[in-house]
């Protein structure tokens, strides 16, 4: 499948919250992903395309040496093809270019998929923010992985 990683643009904003609102309980609002894209200098957001269509998106905060994943989704009909794979390459590319270390994120104890993911590109269980998730007090999986040293 042909995925395009490219930045992601204001323009793109209404289709990130159609996928946004689906995926996410709570989901990000559209004025936090617009103040992200226009007045965080940190935040580097992506979308992946499938035959010119945004089919996911994700996001990370890049502080000094240090890479902090923010968000990852994919809109539920082209999960399993391949596009996480993408985003998630994607976001470590933005470390590697910008001399970043070490990359980290907190994923939902619960939610496999995504930790299988994110291990398959190398992050490491290093420790749990207890009851992190406000919806439903889930634990928080902190990952960490090294990027370069
Ligand atoms: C997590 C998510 C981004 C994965 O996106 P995707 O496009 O379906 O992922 P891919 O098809 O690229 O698969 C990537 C890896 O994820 C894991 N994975 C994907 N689907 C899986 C499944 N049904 N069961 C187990 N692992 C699975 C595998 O490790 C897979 O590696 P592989 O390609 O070698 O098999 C997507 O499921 C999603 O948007 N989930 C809801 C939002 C979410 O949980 N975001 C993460 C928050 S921390």
């Amino acid at each position: 499948m042909d995925v395009k990683i490219r930045e992601m643009r204001e323009s793109d904003l209404d289709r990130i919250m159609e996928i946004e609102v689906k995926t996410f309980s709570p989901p990000w609002s559209r004025e936090a992903f617009l103040l992200e894209l226009t007045k965080n200098l940190l935040a580097k957001y992506i979308v992946a395309e499938v035959d010119g269509e945004v089919a996911g998106y994700g996001g990370i905060w890049l502080i000094i040496d240090e890479g902090h994943i923010t968000n990852i989704a994919v809109e539920e009909k082209y999960r399993g093809l391949g596009v996480g794979n993408r985003i998630v390459e994607g976001l470590i590319q933005l470390c590697i270019d910008r001399d970043i270390k070490a990359a980290t994120l907190e994923v939902r104890k619960s939610n496999e998929i995504a930790k299988s993911l994110y291990k398959k590109y190398g992050f490491k269980e290093y420790g749990i923010r207890e009851g992190y998730y406000s919806d439903n007090n889930e634990d928080a999986i902190i990952m960490w992985k090294t990027i370069q040293f």
